[in-house]
């Protein structure tokens, strides 16, 4: 993205990647049903993943719901003030090492994860629901509190809702910084 963009992304970017943002205000009377639910957790199961490892767990907490009265008193003081009222917050988790060792389950959980998050994001987009990611809480406690099994690791949480207002100005470095100078050379 270019200035020239107005900080908003244009042209020929597929619509739900040109519409998605992070919102910082979500509507506290939207719900989502367990069928969207699943389907977010569908969208990530069909996410590819280093030798299919699929080295992935999602906490899924639903307002209101006993999974989300666990995790709502974790979110830092940033987060809880938009957080809370989004439909749902997932946990996002990564098989980092074989239980109860130190060898690496798979070298590339956490990409794994991060693209299955970005895929459940997208699946979000196109129920017309958005999300925003964070790692703004307290990990070790809700890791405590959810007892996260040995081998895998929080990495962040989504919170999914009905975007409130409009996206802001969003900043991003110029298209052409994107290509690492090895490209000059070919
Ligand atoms: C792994 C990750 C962690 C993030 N942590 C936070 C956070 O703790 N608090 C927050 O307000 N936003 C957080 N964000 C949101 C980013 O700030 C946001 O995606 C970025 O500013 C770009 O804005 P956009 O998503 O609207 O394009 C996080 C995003 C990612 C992917």
């Amino acid at each position: 993205m270019t200035s020239q963009d107005g900080g908003h992304p244009g042209g020929r970017l597929h619509p739900l990647l040109r519409r998605r943002f992070s919102p910082l205000a979500f509507d506290p009377d939207a719900a989502i049903d367990g069928g969207e639910v699943d389907l977010l957790l569908e969208a990530a199961r069909w996410s590819p993943s280093a030798g299919n490892a699929q080295p992935w767990a999602f906490v899924t907490a639903v307002r209101g719901g006993r999974e989300h009265s666990l995790i709502a008193p974790r979110l830092a003081a940033s987060s809880a003030s938009w957080a809370r009222s989004a439909s749902l917050l997932v946990v996002n988790i990564a098989h980092r090492y074989v239980t109860d060792t130190d060898v690496e389950f798979s070298e590339f959980a956490d990409y794994d994860l991060g693209q299955a998050v970005a895929h459940m994001t997208f699946q979000a987009e196109a129920l017309g629901f958005a999300c925003r990611q964070f790692r703004a809480f307290d990990l070790d406690r809700l890791a405590d509190d959810l007892d996260v099994s040995p081998g895998w690791h929080i990495r962040s949480m989504t919170a999914v809702g009905r975007a409130v207002g409009t996206a802001p100005a969003r900043d991003r470095r110029p298209l052409a910084e994107l290509r690492h100078p090895a490209n000059g050379e070919l």
